[in-house]
């Protein structure tokens, strides 16, 4: 028998690529261990992410760093996967001499047989998929990894097409997996010593089960039952979705985190409504209240795009009002980024880029004072953290996560990860706290 090779995956944006990423060591690993690093694979894949197109030139920008690794070793092969995969196929094959495998969104489960093929017959391939809707979302074995946190897929696809997003183009339409697969896959996880579950979707809030209509909340009550499994989150909600009664499962459910992402995009109605959200802000800002009220611990973080076209001074400072109102722990946002085939791609623009500029560092200035203060409300409290893992930059200390989403650091011994603890906060930084374990 051969001796495995070894495979190196490159993962950008979202938990989505991330949980795809899992999902291709697990099918080459019959024949792929995990590399360290690029340096050290025989397979090196880019999983990659077209959101934004700074993410897109990464991509072409790392693949010319890559030709100096395929000189000194000709039997290297290059693949690309992921949202930019999708979208430009064959094109990067043109593009980026060093590439020999371009792979789509839903055809991760062949890519063992691509790098066979190409091994065997040395010509470079493209499979892309394009009848995404009817493709059942695969069902892709695991790696054992020991983690005490995982990942695990309800949906794919989503079918709101805001005006500004390239996810319906490449992701293709909304389909739910069966919740009984989704049930047992938890199951499996819990009895690998798994604690806490995301759930990932990119609308988790309209999932459906395709065999019986059965509901996100339902599903949330199914797995929140599964001994063993402490702590349930999921992303992405979209606003326009969230019901009270996904409030309500938040408050009485106790597996379920009392932290929701839930992107807002904007406080300008006018913005919300040209980028087709489906909500105002005083709806999201009622959907808010009624979730703290309920889990009144809760903490929220977003998604905000600056500099939308046609966003005007005075829509911008209504974001700023926003956030001063719900509060976020924490937001992510993004300057405006046109892409290919999406609406907002052919709108009007009449602000200049120049006059829009400075708008994201301010937004970032206010929003950062927000977190801070989030951060410091929780000085001498006491949490419960689930331990992730070491720290990376100090040794002797470890890293964590309350439910409420706050990364807590601390001293204490390697042993106890993948345990709860309770810490004691002591200090907090900007978007991490500092605290000390207790007995
Ligand atoms: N430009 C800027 N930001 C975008 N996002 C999605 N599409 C774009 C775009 N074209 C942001 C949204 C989304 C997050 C994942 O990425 O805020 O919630
Ligand atoms: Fe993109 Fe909107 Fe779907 Fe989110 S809900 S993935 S922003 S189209």
């Amino acid at each position: 028998m051969n001796t495995p090779g070894k495979l190196f995956v490159k993962t950008f944006g979202c938990q989505m690529n991330v949980y795809d990423t899992e999902k291709i060591y697990a099918f080459m690993q019959d024949k792929y261990l995990p590399a360290t690093d690029e340096n050290d694979a025989d397979v090196i894949i880019l999983n990659t992410c077209s959101i934004r197109d700074k993410a897109e030139q990464k991509v072409y920008s790392l693949l010319g760093r890559f030709k100096p690794l395929k000189a000194a070793n000709p039997g290297l092969v290059i693949g690309v996967g992921g949202c930019v995969a999708q979208q430009e196929g064959e094109k990067l094959l043109k593009r980026s001499p060093v590439v020999d495998v371009v792979f789509g969104t839903h055809n991760i489960d062949e890519l063992p047989d691509l790098i066979d093929e190409r091994l065997r017959n040395g010509r470079r391939i493209c499979r892309i998929r394009e009848d995404t809707d009817t493709v059942p979302t695969s069902d892709a074995p695991r790696v054992a990894g020991g983690a005490p946190t995982a990942l695990l897929t309800i949906m794919k696809g989503c079918d709101n097409y805001c005006t500004y997003c390239v996810v319906p183009l490449v992701r293709g339409r909304e389909v739910s997996r069966p919740l009984a697969k989704i049930v047992d896959e938890a199951l499996h996880l819990a009895g690998t010593g798994v604690r806490e579950i995301t759930l990932l979707g990119q609308n988790v809030n309209s999932y459906s089960d395709p065999e019986t209509g059965t509901g996100f909340v339902d599903l949330l009550e199914k797995i929140d039952s599964i001994p063993g499994i402490e702590r349930l989150r999921f992303v992405t909600s979209h606003p326009k979705d969230f019901s009270p009664e996904l409030a309500r499962a938040m408050a009485g459910l106790p597996t379920i985190c009392e932290h929701i992402h839930l992107p807002v995009q904007s406080g300008s109605d006018r913005v919300l409504e040209a980028m087709g959200r489906g909500y105002s802000s005083a709806e999201y800002l009622e959907k808010v209240s009624l979730l703290k009220e309920l889990v009144p611990e809760v903490e929220l973080t977003t998604d905000i795009i600056v500099g939308f076209p046609g966003e005007t001074r005075e829509d911008f400072e209504k974001t700023l009002q926003l956030i001063e109102k719900v509060q976020f722990q924490n937001a992510f946002s993004f300057r405006f980024s046109s892409r290919p085939g999406t609406r907002a791609a052919g709108m009007e623009n009449p602000v200049t880029d120049e006059e829009k500029r400075p708008w994201l560092p301010e937004f970032q200035a206010a929003q950062n004072q927000v977190s801070v203060r989030r951060h410091q409300a929780m000085m001498g409290q006491t949490v419960e953290v689930l331990v992730e893992g070491v720290d990376k930059k100090q040794t002797g200390r470890l890293e964590g996560r309350s439910r409420t989403n706050f990364i807590v650091h601390f001293k204490g011994d390697p042993s106890f990860v993948g345990r709860t603890v309770q810490v004691l906060i002591k200090k907090s930084r900007t978007i991490y706290l500092e605290g000390e374990l207790l007995p």
